[in-house]
Order: C-alpha cells, then structure tokens, then sequence
C-alpha cells in the first residue's frame, strides 16, 4: 500500500479538499487530529460525511468494528457530538484500554454471532455500523448476515476498505469467489427479484431489508429500510 501513501510533509487537508472538493467539519477533525493516531484514506472523509452527517448531534447508536489504537473513536466523538452512543469492537484484548476515552470498547471477534449481538444489546440496538475490522472476506460477510437485520429501521451500514477484496491474503481474489462484490452482485440481483423471478434469494436474510446499495472506490454503504413490493401508475390530473 505504500505507493498510495501520501506525503508525510503534505497538506492533508489542502489534498482533500482541493481533489475531492470537500470542506465540512470532518476534514478539519481528521486533518488536525492529535492525542490517537488516525489513518483513513483521504477520499473516505467526504463518502463519511455524505452518509453519517444526518446522525450527528443526536443519540445515534454506532458501532465500529475495528478498534486498533482508539483514533477513529476519538474522531467519530468530535464528529457525531456527546450525546452519540459510540461503541467500537476489537479482536485484540489490548484495545481495552482505550473502553470510556470515546466510547465503549468491547473485545471479541466480528464473526462471533453471540458477541455481536450481546454489544448490540448493551448499546439498547444499533444504527450505524461501521466495519473497519479484520477484512476478510468471510468475517465481512459473517458480520453483515449477523448485523444487518439487527440494524435498526433507517440506519446505516457501511463497510470501508474493500480493496481488500482483490487481495488473496484477505480471502479475496479478482475473480475469486469469495470477493465480496460478488455478494453485492447477489445482493442486487435479490433486490430485483420481483423482476426475474429466479426462485431462491442469495441472502434471505438480508433481501427485503435494504432499500440501497452504494459502492464507492472500497466503500459500500447498505441502507437498511424494508424494501416495500414496487408499483407504478399514470398520472394525469
Ligand atoms: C484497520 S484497524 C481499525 C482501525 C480503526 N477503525 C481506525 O480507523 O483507527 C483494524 C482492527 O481490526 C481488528 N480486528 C482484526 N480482526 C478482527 C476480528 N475478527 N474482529 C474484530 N476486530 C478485528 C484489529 O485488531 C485492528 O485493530
């Protein structure tokens, strides 16, 4: 990844602003960010805004899978306001220490069905969820089958650095079967079935449960609403 890098010495925030033509609150949180180090790339900063700017000042619940060294925590803390019930979860014991800075911190593994839904329980249900985790192919689609449908009317799930779906070592592969983008294809195609007819939904449990799908240079962002049966009409008055 170090052809991507940006230059130590470089403008962050002239970089974004100037190639993206983003200049709200979160380029200023995450370009002049002390205490926690936060890396993120920089095209992620206005795809975040664009989706979680409607959560912030009120009591959104968001949950991000990915703990690491506290900084995306401590970023979403500015960003969402205090009174966002903010909870991030971690394979890695040691992000313990970082539990009450932001948020909550809680340890256990984005695949663990029992986990998840006990951190669900804890935070009085979900959101937002963000997962920033391990991303491998089969823990990215575990969490979303198990996070998805406990996702509340409305929310959000936004899973961040599928890049990771072309690479083998993540599970991934350009024509692999386990790229996640070929859950995405399976999720569209459900999301038309009432127009192919094919019998058998790829994911039952997530197929009238989102009513959008938005991919972006390795985000996706899946909008949780029930889908509703379409119809048309002519219209003349
Ligand atoms: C890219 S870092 C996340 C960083 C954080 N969101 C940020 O932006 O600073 C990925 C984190 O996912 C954690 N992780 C890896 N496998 C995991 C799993 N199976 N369940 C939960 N977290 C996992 C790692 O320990 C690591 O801290």
């Amino acid at each position: 990844m170090k052809k991507f890098r940006f230059p130590e010495d470089g403008d962050v925030a002239a970089d974004i602003r100037e190639r993206y033509g983003f200049d709200g609150d979160l380029l200023e949180i995450y370009a002049e960010n002390t205490g926690a180090k936060v890396h993120k790339w920089h095209h992620y900063i206005p795809i975040y805004d664009r989706y979680f700017s409607r959560y912030r000042s009120t009591k959104v619940k968001f949950l991000e899978i990915g703990v690491n060294n506290g900084g995306s925590l401590q970023m979403w803390r500015k960003y969402l306001g205090p009174d966002a019930v903010l909870c991030g979860i971690d394979i890695n014991p040691d992000c313990s220490q970082y539990d009450g800075q932001s948020g909550m911190v809680r340890i256990g593994s984005q695949d663990d069905p029992e986990f998840l839904a006990a951190v669900v329980k804890e935070m009085g249900g979900v959101d937002v969820v963000l997962d920033d985790g391990s991303h491998r192919m089969h823990h990215i689609e575990k969490s979303l089958r198990v996070l998805f449908p406990m996702l509340n009317e409305g929310g959000t799930y936004m899973i961040e650095d599928l890049h990771t779906a072309y690479y083998p070592r993540f599970g991934g592969g350009f024509n692999a079967p386990a790229n996640f983008f070929n859950t995405m294809r399976q999720m569209v195609d459900d999301m038309h079935s009432w127009y192919h007819g094919k019998s058998g939904l790829a994911l039952p449990e997530l197929a009238r449960e989102f009513s959008g799908l938005h991919v972006h240079d390795s985000i996706v962002v899946i909008d949780k609403a029930a889908a509703q049966r379409p119809t048309h009409s002519r219209v003349q008055k």
